[in-house]
């Protein structure tokens, strides 16, 4: 069974294999050369079901996209409307989907909970964002910096801000794909222990993004923290917002990444997001042909 759980849990050439493949995708948008006939699209025949237990805009629409174009098709749950939300265990669930369907794509709160989903499925399951990680979503940033930039081994990336989920996917990343990740953001919200000797720390965020080749940031409060910290959140992480002085310190040619959803002009600021470093809307676009590829890579299609 080839599940999709996370970056340090995925072989490299793997991955690496994942990233050609979506470049390829996106040329092609279905897999297939133009014309070839619909029986011969990747997931034809099926069914794939996308689990959301927290919100989502881009994981949703480029999932259901992505499915439909390499011609399966989709059954999109809310978690609370489903009986897992009112008690029956992850493994009884993932045992009855496995029987329904073909491909399980999960967003959930406890890692635990997406554990317990691939352990018991005998279908493959994708991590579609946890507490602690966001795999889908750093594969789409490699592929964007990489379009833009060339390989990202050996350049210098700077994430500012919260040390949260996403930051751990970039982590896992840099051992993978062999690239410098410096994070900066005060201590209080320092990255999990578990991610040490990923990346370095450097708390003056304008000596930190000196030489970057890449600046990255996410919201200040991410979806599983308390709404009650986000005042204090705010006095944390002020002196880190990515602003026009800050990408200046940048290499000329840096670019700039958010995952989306962002808060303007807390973490960073719109003069950055719509400036001429910022690739955001390519990340979210990149999204798509991304997952299109490791779903094939998880059906072997
Ligand atoms: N970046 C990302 O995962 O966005 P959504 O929460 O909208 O899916
Ligand atoms: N860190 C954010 C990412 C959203 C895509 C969150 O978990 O809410």
């Amino acid at each position: 069974m080839t599940h999709f759980l996370d970056i340090n849990t995925t072989d490299s050439a793997d991955l690496r294999q994942i990233i050609d493949n979506a470049a390829a995708m996106k040329q092609s948008r279905n897999g297939r050369p133009k014309g070839a006939p619909d029986d011969t699209l990747p997931l034809k025949d099926h069914m794939v079901a996308l689990i959301f237990e927290k919100p989502s805009t881009r994981t949703r629409v480029s999932f259901d996209v992505g499915v439909r174009q390499m011609g399966g098709q989709t059954m999109v749950l809310s978690g609370a409307d489903m009986q897992l939300g009112h008690g029956e265990t992850i493994a009884d669930t993932a045992r009855v989907l496995s029987r329904y369907v073909d491909l399980i794509m999960i967003r959930t709160f406890e890692e635990q909970t997406l554990l317990d989903m691939a352990e018991y499925a005998s279908v493959p399951v994708i991590n579609g964002l946890t507490n602690r990680s966001h795999p889908c979503q750093i594969m789409a940033d490699i592929m964007t910096f990489e379009e833009h930039n060339g390989p990202i081994k050996g350049k210098r990336v700077v994430w500012s801000g919260d040390g949260n989920n996403v930051f751990a996917s970039f982590a896992h990343a840099a051992k993978q794909f062999d690239f410098d990740l410096v994070f900066t953001g005060p201590p209080p919200l320092d990255p999990e222990p578990a991610l040490a000797g990923l990346y370095t720390v450097e708390r003056d965020p304008n000596k930190a993004v000196e030489g970057a080749d890449l600046v990255v940031t996410d919201t200040w409060v991410s979806m599983h923290d308390p709404q009650s910290a986000r005042e204090r959140r705010h006095n944390q992480l002020r002196g880190y917002q990515v602003n026009e002085a800050l990408m200046a310190r940048a290499k000329e040619d840096a670019l700039f990444m958010h995952c989306l959803p962002a808060h303007r002009e807390d973490e960073a600021t719109s003069a950055v997001m719509d400036g001429p470093h910022s690739v955001i809307f390519d990340e979210a676009e990149n999204r798509l042909h991304a997952q299109k590829a490791i779903m094939r890579h998880c059906l072997g299609r």
